[in-house]
Protein backbone atom coordinates (compact mmCIF):
# COMPACT_ATOMS: atom_id res chain seq x y z
CA UNK A 1 0.00 0.00 0.00
CA UNK A 2 1.10 3.51 -0.97
CA UNK A 3 0.00 6.66 0.96
CA UNK A 4 -0.33 9.56 -0.77
CA UNK A 5 -1.80 12.84 0.42
CA UNK A 6 -5.74 13.26 -1.12
CA UNK A 7 -6.49 14.77 -4.55
CA UNK A 8 -6.34 18.34 -4.48
CA UNK A 9 -4.46 18.73 -1.51
CA UNK A 10 -1.19 19.47 -1.46
CA UNK A 11 1.88 19.15 0.98
CA UNK A 12 3.86 22.42 1.14
CA UNK A 13 7.32 20.97 1.62
CA UNK A 14 10.33 22.53 3.11
CA UNK A 15 12.11 24.28 -0.15
CA UNK A 16 9.05 25.83 -0.75
CA UNK A 17 7.82 27.38 2.70
CA UNK A 18 9.89 30.07 2.63
CA UNK A 19 7.40 31.22 0.02
CA UNK A 20 4.28 31.04 2.29
CA UNK A 21 6.02 32.47 5.12
CA UNK A 22 7.25 35.45 2.78
CA UNK A 23 3.21 36.24 1.43
CA UNK A 24 2.17 35.61 5.34
CA UNK A 25 4.71 38.44 6.89
CA UNK A 26 4.23 40.38 4.39
CA UNK A 27 0.36 40.38 4.65
CA UNK A 28 0.84 40.68 8.07
CA UNK A 29 2.71 43.84 8.11
CA UNK A 30 0.02 45.72 5.58
CA UNK A 31 -2.57 44.66 7.36
CA UNK A 32 -0.95 46.19 10.68
CA UNK A 33 -0.29 49.22 8.87
CA UNK A 34 -4.09 49.72 8.56
CA UNK A 35 -4.97 48.39 11.96
CA UNK A 36 -6.28 45.44 11.12
CA UNK A 37 -6.22 42.48 13.77
CA UNK A 38 -5.58 38.94 13.13
CA UNK A 39 -8.57 36.68 13.56
CA UNK A 40 -8.81 32.45 13.69
CA UNK A 41 -12.26 30.64 13.47
CA UNK A 42 -11.98 27.18 13.31
CA UNK A 43 -12.23 24.71 10.04
CA UNK A 44 -15.37 22.94 11.02
CA UNK A 45 -18.23 24.96 11.14
CA UNK A 46 -21.83 24.13 11.36
CA UNK A 47 -23.39 23.05 7.82
CA UNK A 48 -26.24 25.61 8.65
CA UNK A 49 -23.79 28.70 8.77
CA UNK A 50 -22.97 28.30 4.87
CA UNK A 51 -26.21 27.13 3.86
CA UNK A 52 -27.40 30.13 5.10
CA UNK A 53 -24.74 32.82 4.17
CA UNK A 54 -23.36 31.63 0.72
CA UNK A 55 -26.86 30.15 -0.15
CA UNK A 56 -28.78 27.44 -1.01
CA UNK A 57 -28.46 27.45 -4.94
CA UNK A 58 -25.12 28.10 -5.32
CA UNK A 59 -22.26 25.77 -6.31
CA UNK A 60 -20.20 25.88 -3.34
CA UNK A 61 -23.35 24.48 -1.09
CA UNK A 62 -24.99 22.02 -3.77
CA UNK A 63 -21.80 20.60 -4.66
CA UNK A 64 -18.49 21.56 -2.87
CA UNK A 65 -18.39 21.49 0.53
CA UNK A 66 -16.69 18.70 2.52
CA UNK A 67 -19.45 18.01 4.69
CA UNK A 68 -20.28 15.46 6.96
CA UNK A 69 -21.99 13.87 10.16
CA UNK A 70 -19.83 14.05 13.40
CA UNK A 71 -20.03 11.61 15.88
CA UNK A 72 -22.61 12.95 17.90
CA UNK A 73 -24.79 12.87 14.54
CA UNK A 74 -24.25 16.57 13.63
CA UNK A 75 -23.81 18.33 10.43
CA UNK A 76 -20.75 19.45 10.12
CA UNK A 77 -18.81 21.32 7.09
CA UNK A 78 -15.32 22.21 6.62
CA UNK A 79 -15.10 25.71 5.59
CA UNK A 80 -15.60 26.61 2.09
CA UNK A 81 -14.21 30.30 2.76
CA UNK A 82 -13.76 32.50 6.16
CA UNK A 83 -16.04 35.25 5.89
CA UNK A 84 -19.19 33.43 6.96
CA UNK A 85 -16.87 32.71 9.93
CA UNK A 86 -15.53 35.67 10.85
CA UNK A 87 -19.10 36.98 10.95
CA UNK A 88 -20.17 34.49 13.34
CA UNK A 89 -17.16 35.10 15.63
CA UNK A 90 -18.03 38.88 15.25
CA UNK A 91 -21.53 38.22 16.94
CA UNK A 92 -21.32 35.51 18.81
CA UNK A 93 -18.68 37.34 20.54
CA UNK A 94 -19.94 40.88 19.98
CA UNK A 95 -17.06 42.27 18.99
CA UNK A 96 -16.90 45.81 18.59
CA UNK A 97 -13.79 46.44 16.36
CA UNK A 98 -14.80 44.74 13.28
CA UNK A 99 -11.07 45.62 11.11
CA UNK A 100 -10.22 41.91 11.02
CA UNK A 101 -7.77 39.95 8.41
CA UNK A 102 -7.12 35.93 8.31
CA UNK A 103 -4.89 33.73 6.73
CA UNK A 104 -6.07 29.42 6.85
CA UNK A 105 -6.83 26.87 4.80
CA UNK A 106 -10.34 26.34 3.14
CA UNK A 107 -11.57 23.42 1.51
CA UNK A 108 -13.71 23.00 -1.53
CA UNK A 109 -14.46 19.43 -3.67
CA UNK A 110 -13.67 21.14 -7.00
CA UNK A 111 -12.34 19.09 -10.02
CA UNK A 112 -8.76 19.71 -9.37
CA UNK A 113 -6.61 21.61 -12.06
CA UNK A 114 -3.99 23.72 -12.48
CA UNK A 115 -4.61 26.85 -9.94
CA UNK A 116 -7.57 25.14 -8.16
CA UNK A 117 -7.86 22.88 -5.14
CA UNK A 118 -9.61 21.05 -2.87
CA UNK A 119 -7.79 22.77 0.47
CA UNK A 120 -6.22 25.83 -0.80
CA UNK A 121 -5.61 28.81 1.48
CA UNK A 122 -6.87 32.44 1.62
CA UNK A 123 -5.45 35.78 2.95
CA UNK A 124 -8.09 37.58 3.62
CA UNK A 125 -9.93 40.38 5.73
CA UNK A 126 -13.68 41.38 6.42
CA UNK A 127 -14.64 45.27 7.65
CA UNK A 128 -17.07 44.94 9.66
CA UNK A 129 -18.79 48.04 11.06
CA UNK A 130 -20.31 50.78 8.19
CA UNK A 131 -22.17 50.93 4.84
CA UNK A 132 -20.13 53.95 3.31
CA UNK A 133 -18.38 53.92 0.31
CA UNK A 134 -15.73 55.29 1.99
CA UNK A 135 -14.99 51.57 3.77
CA UNK A 136 -15.03 50.07 0.48
CA UNK A 137 -12.28 52.15 -0.81
CA UNK A 138 -10.27 51.72 2.49
CA UNK A 139 -11.07 47.67 1.46
CA UNK A 140 -9.62 48.26 -1.74
CA UNK A 141 -6.89 50.15 -0.46
CA UNK A 142 -5.40 47.21 1.80
CA UNK A 143 -6.20 45.09 -0.96
CA UNK A 144 -3.79 46.78 -3.18
CA UNK A 145 -0.91 47.89 -0.48
CA UNK A 146 -1.37 43.83 -0.20
CA UNK A 147 -0.64 42.80 -3.46
CA UNK A 148 2.10 46.26 -4.37
CA UNK A 149 3.45 44.83 -0.82
CA UNK A 150 4.25 41.60 -2.18
CA UNK A 151 5.61 43.01 -5.75
CA UNK A 152 2.31 41.98 -7.96
CA UNK A 153 2.24 44.30 -10.75
CA UNK A 154 0.57 42.26 -13.66
CA UNK A 155 -2.53 42.20 -12.18
CA UNK A 156 -6.05 43.72 -13.16
CA UNK A 157 -8.78 44.80 -10.18
CA UNK A 158 -12.26 45.09 -11.86
CA UNK A 159 -15.09 46.43 -10.05
CA UNK A 160 -19.15 46.40 -10.25
CA UNK A 161 -22.24 46.92 -8.25
CA UNK A 162 -24.73 43.79 -7.78
CA UNK A 163 -27.54 46.36 -6.57
CA UNK A 164 -29.11 45.97 -3.13
CA UNK A 165 -31.51 42.65 -2.46
CA UNK A 166 -34.72 44.70 -1.35
CA UNK A 167 -35.44 47.25 -4.47
CA UNK A 168 -32.15 46.46 -7.49
CA UNK A 169 -32.39 42.54 -7.23
CA UNK A 170 -36.31 42.15 -7.72
CA UNK A 171 -36.20 44.57 -10.55
CA UNK A 172 -33.39 42.77 -11.99
CA UNK A 173 -34.61 39.42 -11.68
CA UNK A 174 -38.10 40.32 -13.45
CA UNK A 175 -35.85 41.56 -16.74
CA UNK A 176 -33.36 38.72 -16.85
CA UNK A 177 -36.34 36.11 -16.60
CA UNK A 178 -37.84 37.97 -19.33
CA UNK A 179 -35.24 37.91 -21.22
CA UNK A 180 -34.29 34.10 -20.45
CA UNK A 181 -37.67 33.31 -21.44
CA UNK A 182 -36.44 33.17 -25.04
CA UNK A 183 -33.21 30.93 -24.10
CA UNK A 184 -34.76 28.22 -21.90
CA UNK A 185 -34.32 25.38 -24.36
CA UNK A 186 -30.16 26.30 -24.38
CA UNK A 187 -30.19 26.17 -21.02
CA UNK A 188 -29.02 23.03 -18.80
CA UNK A 189 -31.85 21.98 -16.22
CA UNK A 190 -29.83 23.06 -13.82
CA UNK A 191 -30.30 26.67 -14.92
CA UNK A 192 -34.07 26.11 -16.41
CA UNK A 193 -34.59 25.29 -12.45
CA UNK A 194 -32.53 28.32 -10.94
CA UNK A 195 -34.80 30.66 -13.40
CA UNK A 196 -37.45 29.99 -10.39
CA UNK A 197 -34.60 29.41 -7.30
CA UNK A 198 -31.54 31.94 -7.70
CA UNK A 199 -31.80 33.42 -11.59
CA UNK A 200 -28.77 35.20 -10.96
CA UNK A 201 -26.71 32.12 -10.23
CA UNK A 202 -26.82 31.39 -14.02
CA UNK A 203 -23.93 33.28 -14.56
CA UNK A 204 -21.79 30.84 -12.94
CA UNK A 205 -22.71 27.89 -15.10
CA UNK A 206 -19.87 26.44 -16.71
CA UNK A 207 -22.18 24.61 -19.59
CA UNK A 208 -21.34 26.27 -23.42
CA UNK A 209 -24.86 26.83 -23.89
CA UNK A 210 -25.73 28.67 -20.96
CA UNK A 211 -22.55 30.97 -21.30
CA UNK A 212 -23.82 31.37 -24.63
CA UNK A 213 -27.11 32.25 -23.61
CA UNK A 214 -26.28 34.55 -21.05
CA UNK A 215 -23.83 36.30 -23.52
CA UNK A 216 -26.45 39.01 -24.46
CA UNK A 217 -27.95 39.27 -21.05
CA UNK A 218 -28.97 42.24 -19.47
CA UNK A 219 -26.71 43.63 -16.52
CA UNK A 220 -27.22 44.25 -12.87
CA UNK A 221 -25.52 47.92 -12.90
CA UNK A 222 -28.03 49.36 -15.75
CA UNK A 223 -30.60 48.31 -13.21
CA UNK A 224 -29.85 49.84 -9.93
CA UNK A 225 -32.13 51.62 -8.12
CA UNK A 226 -31.16 54.95 -7.14
CA UNK A 227 -28.99 55.05 -3.66
CA UNK A 228 -26.82 51.92 -5.30
CA UNK A 229 -26.55 53.81 -8.17
CA UNK A 230 -25.20 56.76 -5.60
CA UNK A 231 -23.20 54.43 -3.59
CA UNK A 232 -21.47 52.96 -6.76
CA UNK A 233 -20.64 56.54 -7.78
CA UNK A 234 -19.47 57.67 -4.53
CA UNK A 235 -16.75 54.48 -4.60
CA UNK A 236 -16.14 55.01 -8.30
CA UNK A 237 -15.34 58.40 -7.35
CA UNK A 238 -13.32 57.81 -4.18
CA UNK A 239 -10.89 55.44 -6.45
CA UNK A 240 -10.31 58.13 -8.55
CA UNK A 241 -9.04 60.10 -5.84
CA UNK A 242 -6.40 56.84 -5.28
CA UNK A 243 -3.94 57.38 -7.54
CA UNK A 244 -2.36 53.54 -6.81
CA UNK A 245 -5.31 51.47 -7.29
CA UNK A 246 -6.06 50.77 -10.68
CA UNK A 247 -9.34 49.76 -11.75
CA UNK A 248 -12.06 48.82 -14.43
CA UNK A 249 -15.79 48.40 -14.66
CA UNK A 250 -16.45 45.24 -15.36
CA UNK A 251 -20.67 44.72 -15.34
CA UNK A 252 -20.38 40.76 -15.94
CA UNK A 253 -18.71 39.95 -12.13
CA UNK A 254 -21.71 38.65 -10.30
CA UNK A 255 -19.44 36.64 -7.63
CA UNK A 256 -20.45 33.13 -6.81
CA UNK A 257 -20.90 33.48 -2.77
CA UNK A 258 -25.08 34.82 -2.78
CA UNK A 259 -23.93 37.37 -0.10
CA UNK A 260 -23.08 40.42 -1.87
CA UNK A 261 -24.52 43.57 -2.48
CA UNK A 262 -23.47 46.57 -4.09
CA UNK A 263 -19.82 46.75 -4.85
CA UNK A 264 -18.18 43.69 -5.73
CA UNK A 265 -14.57 42.90 -7.26
CA UNK A 266 -12.13 40.57 -8.42
CA UNK A 267 -8.37 41.03 -8.80
CA UNK A 268 -7.10 38.71 -12.04
CA UNK A 269 -3.72 37.83 -13.10
CA UNK A 270 -2.37 37.36 -16.63
CA UNK A 271 -0.28 34.13 -15.73
CA UNK A 272 -2.85 32.25 -14.27
CA UNK A 273 -4.78 30.88 -17.34
CA UNK A 274 -8.31 29.66 -16.47
CA UNK A 275 -8.27 29.80 -13.24
CA UNK A 276 -7.23 33.81 -12.93
CA UNK A 277 -8.97 35.35 -10.29
CA UNK A 278 -6.44 36.37 -7.22
CA UNK A 279 -8.44 37.21 -5.41
CA UNK A 280 -12.18 38.53 -5.08
CA UNK A 281 -14.97 40.51 -2.61
CA UNK A 282 -17.34 42.97 -2.10
CA UNK A 283 -19.95 44.42 0.42
CA UNK A 284 -22.33 42.24 2.58
CA UNK A 285 -24.64 44.32 4.34
CA UNK A 286 -27.42 41.81 5.37
CA UNK A 287 -25.03 39.49 6.55
CA UNK A 288 -24.60 40.02 10.51
CA UNK A 289 -27.83 40.66 11.10
CA UNK A 290 -28.95 37.20 8.81
CA UNK A 291 -26.15 35.51 11.64
CA UNK A 292 -28.19 36.86 14.42
CA UNK A 293 -27.05 39.82 14.69
CA UNK A 294 -27.56 43.60 14.12
CA UNK A 295 -29.80 44.60 11.08
CA UNK A 296 -27.55 48.03 11.13
CA UNK A 297 -24.28 46.76 10.53
CA UNK A 298 -23.00 46.74 7.10
CA UNK A 299 -19.84 44.98 5.66
CA UNK A 300 -17.31 44.53 3.35
CA UNK A 301 -14.43 42.08 2.76
CA UNK A 302 -11.98 40.44 0.21
CA UNK A 303 -10.11 37.10 -0.08
CA UNK A 304 -7.17 36.09 -1.93
CA UNK A 305 -6.02 32.55 -2.91
CA UNK A 306 -2.56 32.18 -1.48
CA UNK A 307 -1.46 29.15 -4.15
CA UNK A 308 -2.69 31.78 -6.87
CA UNK A 309 -0.76 34.71 -5.10
CA UNK A 310 2.33 32.29 -5.49
CA UNK A 311 1.74 31.54 -9.01
CA UNK A 312 1.05 34.92 -9.95
CA UNK A 313 4.47 35.93 -8.27
CA UNK A 314 6.46 33.16 -9.73
CA UNK A 315 5.72 35.05 -12.98
CA UNK A 316 6.62 38.14 -12.06
CA UNK A 317 10.27 39.72 -12.12
CA UNK A 318 11.76 40.26 -8.98
CA UNK A 319 10.34 37.69 -7.12
CA UNK A 320 13.45 35.14 -8.06
CA UNK A 321 15.55 37.77 -6.45
CA UNK A 322 13.37 37.38 -3.70
CA UNK A 323 14.28 34.01 -2.88
CA UNK A 324 17.93 34.43 -2.90
CA UNK A 325 17.92 37.22 -0.34
CA UNK A 326 15.11 34.62 2.02
CA UNK A 327 18.21 32.27 1.49
CA UNK A 328 20.73 34.50 3.09
CA UNK A 329 18.31 35.95 5.77
CA UNK A 330 18.42 32.98 6.98
CA UNK A 331 22.49 32.70 6.91
CA UNK A 332 22.62 29.34 7.71
CA UNK A 333 25.84 28.09 9.93
CA UNK A 334 27.80 24.63 9.91
CA UNK A 335 30.48 23.97 12.82
CA UNK A 336 32.49 21.39 11.85
CA UNK A 337 35.50 19.61 14.33
CA UNK A 338 38.45 18.20 12.54
CA UNK A 339 40.71 15.36 14.02
CA UNK A 340 39.22 12.73 17.03
CA UNK A 341 40.04 14.59 20.07
CA UNK A 342 36.64 14.95 22.33
CA UNK A 343 37.99 18.26 23.87
CA UNK A 344 36.99 19.82 20.51
CA UNK A 345 34.14 18.70 20.12
CA UNK A 346 33.15 19.78 23.95
CA UNK A 347 34.36 23.24 22.66
CA UNK A 348 32.46 23.31 19.04
CA UNK A 349 29.37 22.08 21.15
CA UNK A 350 29.52 25.69 23.28
CA UNK A 351 30.14 27.73 20.54
CA UNK A 352 26.96 25.86 18.91
CA UNK A 353 25.02 26.79 22.00
CA UNK A 354 26.76 30.40 22.22
CA UNK A 355 25.44 31.14 18.55
CA UNK A 356 22.23 29.67 19.22
CA UNK A 357 21.74 31.69 22.20
CA UNK A 358 22.62 34.89 20.17
CA UNK A 359 20.18 34.04 17.45
CA UNK A 360 22.22 32.44 15.04
CA UNK A 361 21.04 29.62 12.60
CA UNK A 362 23.24 26.82 13.54
CA UNK A 363 23.48 23.23 12.12
CA UNK A 364 23.67 20.69 14.67
CA UNK A 365 27.16 19.35 14.76
CA UNK A 366 27.77 15.99 13.13
CA UNK A 367 27.90 12.95 15.14
CA UNK A 368 30.70 11.27 13.00
CA UNK A 369 34.27 12.61 12.18
CA UNK A 370 34.64 13.09 8.88
CA UNK A 371 36.96 14.65 6.79
CA UNK A 372 36.94 18.14 5.93
CA UNK A 373 35.68 17.83 2.18
CA UNK A 374 33.09 16.03 3.54
CA UNK A 375 31.81 18.52 5.75
CA UNK A 376 31.70 20.70 2.72
CA UNK A 377 30.22 18.99 0.71
CA UNK A 378 27.18 18.70 3.44
CA UNK A 379 27.53 22.31 4.29
CA UNK A 380 27.05 22.80 0.37
CA UNK A 381 24.04 21.21 0.17
CA UNK A 382 22.25 22.67 2.71
CA UNK A 383 22.68 25.96 1.40
CA UNK A 384 25.02 26.70 4.30
CA UNK A 385 26.79 30.45 4.22
CA UNK A 386 29.60 30.38 6.99
CA UNK A 387 31.37 27.10 7.45
CA UNK A 388 33.64 27.57 11.03
CA UNK A 389 35.88 24.91 11.52
CA UNK A 390 37.75 23.83 14.73
CA UNK A 391 40.91 21.86 14.09
CA UNK A 392 43.54 20.99 16.69
CA UNK A 393 45.68 24.74 15.78
CA UNK A 394 42.16 26.62 16.38
CA UNK A 395 41.80 25.02 19.43
CA UNK A 396 45.00 25.87 20.99
CA UNK A 397 45.00 29.29 19.82
CA UNK A 398 41.21 29.95 21.03
CA UNK A 399 40.29 30.60 17.51
CA UNK A 400 37.89 29.17 14.84
CA UNK A 401 37.98 29.36 11.10
CA UNK A 402 35.12 31.03 8.91
CA UNK A 403 34.97 29.92 5.83
CA UNK A 404 32.89 32.07 3.34
CA UNK A 405 31.00 29.66 1.52
CA UNK A 406 29.84 31.83 -1.49
CA UNK A 407 33.41 33.44 -2.16
CA UNK A 408 35.63 30.40 -0.69
CA UNK A 409 37.58 32.77 1.49
CA UNK A 410 38.48 31.54 4.34
CA UNK A 411 40.19 33.54 7.72
CA UNK A 412 40.76 32.88 11.39
CA UNK A 413 38.93 34.58 14.47
CA UNK A 414 39.41 34.82 17.87
CA UNK A 415 36.56 32.94 19.69
CA UNK A 416 35.46 35.89 21.65
CA UNK A 417 34.90 37.71 18.63
CA UNK A 418 33.10 35.53 16.29
CA UNK A 419 29.37 36.53 17.37
CA UNK A 420 30.29 40.39 16.40
CA UNK A 421 32.00 39.46 13.66
CA UNK A 422 29.25 37.18 11.41
CA UNK A 423 26.72 39.52 12.50
CA UNK A 424 28.41 41.75 10.84
CA UNK A 425 28.86 39.81 7.99
CA UNK A 426 25.44 39.01 7.45
CA UNK A 427 24.40 42.08 7.76
CA UNK A 428 26.88 43.25 5.17
CA UNK A 429 25.46 41.41 2.75
P1 LIG B 1 -13.96 33.48 -3.55
O1 LIG B 1 -13.96 34.29 -4.80
O2 LIG B 1 -14.83 32.29 -3.52
O3 LIG B 1 -14.40 34.48 -2.40
O4 LIG B 1 -12.49 33.06 -3.16
C1 LIG B 1 -11.46 34.02 -3.05
C2 LIG B 1 -10.20 33.52 -3.72
O5 LIG B 1 -9.82 32.25 -3.18
C3 LIG B 1 -10.33 33.26 -5.20
O6 LIG B 1 -10.18 34.45 -5.95
C4 LIG B 1 -9.19 32.30 -5.46
O7 LIG B 1 -7.96 33.00 -5.60
C5 LIG B 1 -9.15 31.51 -4.18
N1 LIG B 1 -9.81 30.21 -4.38
C6 LIG B 1 -11.12 29.92 -4.32
N2 LIG B 1 -11.35 28.62 -4.57
C7 LIG B 1 -10.14 28.06 -4.79
C8 LIG B 1 -9.69 26.73 -5.09
N3 LIG B 1 -10.52 25.70 -5.20
N4 LIG B 1 -8.35 26.54 -5.25
C9 LIG B 1 -7.47 27.56 -5.14
N5 LIG B 1 -7.85 28.82 -4.85
C10 LIG B 1 -9.16 29.08 -4.67
C11 LIG B 1 -14.47 34.15 -1.10
O8 LIG B 1 -14.07 33.12 -0.63
C12 LIG B 1 -15.02 35.27 -0.24
N6 LIG B 1 -15.07 34.79 1.14
C13 LIG B 1 -14.20 36.54 -0.36
C14 LIG B 1 -14.72 37.62 0.52
C15 LIG B 1 -14.20 38.02 1.68
N7 LIG B 1 -15.82 38.33 0.29
C16 LIG B 1 -15.99 39.16 1.29
N8 LIG B 1 -15.05 38.98 2.16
Amino acid sequence: MKYQALKGMMDILPDQVWKWQFVESVSRNIFNRFNFQEIRTPILESLPLFQRSIGEETDIVQKEMFQFKDRGDRDVVMRPEVTASVVRAFVEHQLKDGKLYYIGASFRAERPQAGRFRQFHQVGAELIGGKNPEDDVLLLKVLTALLAGLGLRRYQLKINSVGCQTTCRPEYRKVLKEYLKQKHAHLCENCQRRIETNIIRIFDCKVEGCQKAIEGAPRVLDHLCKPCEEHFAKVKELLDHEKDIPYQIEPRIVRGLDYYNRTVFEVSHDALGAQNAVGGGGRYDTLVGELGGSKDIGACGFACGMERLLMALDSEEGFKTEESAQRLRCGLIYLCVLGGNPELKTAARKIQGQLRGADFRVEELAAEDKPLKKHLEIANRLHALFVLILGEDEFREGTVSVKDMNSGTQEKIKLDAIETYLKGRLVSR
